[in-house]
Formats: C-alpha cells, sequence, structure tokens
C-alpha cells in the first residue's frame, strides 16, 4: 500500500496549513448527521435540569417549541422522544405505554401538528420508561418473557404510528420483535412507517444518567443481561444484524458509540445498510463533566463524534446534537 519512502515522502507536507488539512479531510460533520433525543415531563412551563446530565433539560409539551425550532433553523433530521413518567403511573406491565394520552403520545400530536414534516420523529419500542420494576419487557420470576413482551410492543408501535410517529425505534432485544412489529404496521396500512433497529444493544453501564433521566433510576431489579448484549461479543453483533434486515429493519443502530467503534465499523463492512450509532448518556456525561473540570478542552466533542463517521456511521444519536452547529463554528 506504502507508495515512496522518506526522504521522499513526507506525510507532514499536507499537513502543514489549513487549507491543505482541509483538502485532505476523510470525514465531516453537519447537522444533517445527528438525531436528538428529548426528554419529555408532565406539567407546564417547565423545562428542568437533569442532574446527572449537564446541559440537557427535560421539558413540558408546551415548551418544546424552544428546542424544536432550533433543530428545524439547523436542519436536524430527526428528534427521538423520551418520556419522564411519574412512579404513579408505573407499573408491572407496564400499562401506561399503551395509553393513548401519555406523554409520547401527547408530545407526538404536539409536533406533528406544529412543525409537520419539517422534522422526523422517532420513538423507542419499549417498555422500561413505564415498568416498576425497570425492564423492557415483561416479567416473570425475574425473566424478561420474550413473545409476550412483543405482543404488547406490537401495540405500542401501532400506536405510535396512528398518532403519526416517522420512525419507530425498538430498543427492546426481544428475539424477532422486528418482523412482527413489521407485519402489524403493514397489515393496519402503515407500510411508509420507518423501523429503527436497535439491533446491537449491549448490556452497559454506559446507561446511568439515562435511566436518571427517565425516572426508572433505582427502580431496576438486577440487570439486563438475559436480552442485551455481551460486551465481549462482536460475532453476535452479526447475527443480530442478520436478522433484523432479513427481518423489515429500514436502519440498523450499535449502542453504546465509543467503546463499541469496531462494531460500528464490521457491521458496515458487512451489511451496506445505514448504520447509526448512539453515543449514550455515559458517554456524554463523562465528556461533559470531563471538560467542565477543565480535564479536557471543548475539541473534545467534535473529536469523539467523528469517530463514528470514521468508523462508517451514516448517523449518530447525540446529546450534543442541539449544539453542533456552535461546536463546528
Ligand atoms: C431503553 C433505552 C435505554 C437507552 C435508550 N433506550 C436504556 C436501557 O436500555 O437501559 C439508553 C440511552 C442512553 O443511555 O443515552 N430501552
Amino acid at each position: 500500500m506504502i507508495t515512496g519512502n522518506y526522504p521522499n515522502l513526507r506525510l507532514r507536507r499536507s499537513r502543514k496549513n489549513d487549507w491543505s488539512r482541509r483538502l485532505i479531510q476523510e470525514s465531516s460533520l453537519s447537522s444533517s448527521d445527528f438525531i436528538l433525543p428529548i426528554f419529555l415531563i408532565e406539567g407546564k412551563n417547565i423545562k428542568q435540569p437533569i442532574k446527572t446530565m449537564p446541559d440537557v433539560y427535560r421539558y413540558t409539551i408546551d415548551k418544546l417549541g424552544i428546542i424544536l425550532d432550533k433543530a428545524i433553523k439547523n436542519k436536524i433530521p430527526m428528534v427521538a422522544l423520551f418520556p419522564h413518567t411519574k412512579i404513579k403511573l408505573k407499573d408491572k406491565l407496564g400499562s401506561e405505554a399503551l395509553n393513548e394520552n401519555n406523554l409520547v403520545c401527547q408530545a407526538i400530536k404536539y409536533v406533528k401538528k406544529r412543525y409537520k414534516n419539517e422534522i422526523g420523529i422517532m420513538c423507542d419500542v419499549a417498555l422500561d420508561p413505564y415498568t416498576s420494576h425497570g425492564h423492557d419487557g415483561l416479567l416473570k420470576s425475574g425473566y424478561v418473557l420474550n413473545d409476550e413482551t412483543i405482543n404488547v410492543l406490537i401495540k405500542q408501535s401501532l400506536l405510535h404510528a396512528e398518532i403519526g410517529c416517522d420512525v419507530l425505534a425498538p430498543s427492546d432485544m426481544m428475539d424477532g420483535r422486528i418482523g412482527k412489529i413489521r407485519k402489524a404496521l403493514d397489515s393496519e396500512g402503515h407500510q411508509m412507517v420507518q423501523i429503527l433497529s436497535y439491533a446491537v444493544k449491549y448490556a452497559s453501564s454506559f446507561y446511568g444518567p439515562f435511566r436518571d433521566a427517565v425516572g426508572s433510576k433505582g427502580l431496576l431489579k438486577g440487570n439486563k443481561k438475559t436480552y442485551q448484549m455481551d460486551f465481549r461479543n462482536s460475532n453476535e453483533a452479526i447475527r443480530e444484524v442478520a436478522l433484523d434486515i432479513k427481518e423489515g429493519a429500514d436502519m440498523v443502530m450499535v449502542k453504546p458509540g465509543m467503546p463499541y467503534l469496531d462494531i460500528i465499523k464490521t457491521v458496515k463492512d458487512n451489511f451496506k445498510i445505514p448504520v447509526l450509532a448512539y453515543q449514550v448518556s455515559g458517554e456524554y456525561s463523562t465528556i461533559s463533566q470531563s471538560i467542565k473540570k477543565g480535564l479536557i478542552d471543548k475539541n473534545s466533542i467534535l473529536e469523539s463524534l467523528i469517530s463514528f463517521k470514521r468508523a462508517g456511521a451514516n448517523a449518530i444519536v447525540s446529546y450534543y446534537a442541539d449544539r453542533i452547529e456552535d461546536l463546528i463554528k
């Protein structure tokens, strides 16, 4: 591969000037590469800080304009909606997930009415914001039931689709759910609703701040290792993606992000499907807090985000998405 030798070849030659460095850039970032997660909270006129996530807030529906106007102006293609559910609305079955007036449903209606198709809406398909035990599905003797959970996820998917959600994102890791959800969507007339599968989701310690943000921190009984992947594995990621593509996924996600750049690359090398990376809450807060402490500087944010593009990701879910324009400048 290497043609030429020092002193004829000096790689520092092309690094000398800014114009030249720009000329040979292999990856770049723009707002169009991002999905912006938004946390929702019940009430009126509240923009509530989240202790574990610096500069990230929970918004009441009437305040969504603040963050959406800016996202649309900056050409962010899509937002992901996550509800903070009051503890008294949580139960063993996650029933609130199927309430057509729950926070996510209210937000979908609000955004679609006000912004039409100016921005896409993505919603997680999983029960963890709604269950009293914090698991993504129905629990029996400490084990998350697969097929029974899928039946509820199908109902949740149809509800979101009927209200106007553009992209359903099953984040539950049940076997076979993509195919069953696709089939249900099609038979109910939602052929154009997309599925973004969290195909490769690891049982990770980096989700901590998110669980705080949606109010499931402290509730989780045990861990999610019987359905989320073991972080020691990568062949299994290929099998997960292959299955989800066969079942009808339009896009696949790898999650978390930075500790799994090898997986993003492996998936991209093996499948020509849009691959998304999720820079999760623990990554976000670790970087943000290190910047606040002066351990690293602000450019570390762009560096972390470019790594996903270099690895082959088509887009990135990141809590920095709403500030990306300022960072690029
Ligand atoms: C729920 C879900 C989780 C995240 C996104 N959807 C948490 C989990 O599986 O426990 C994590 C996102 C983040 O940490 O930023 N299924």
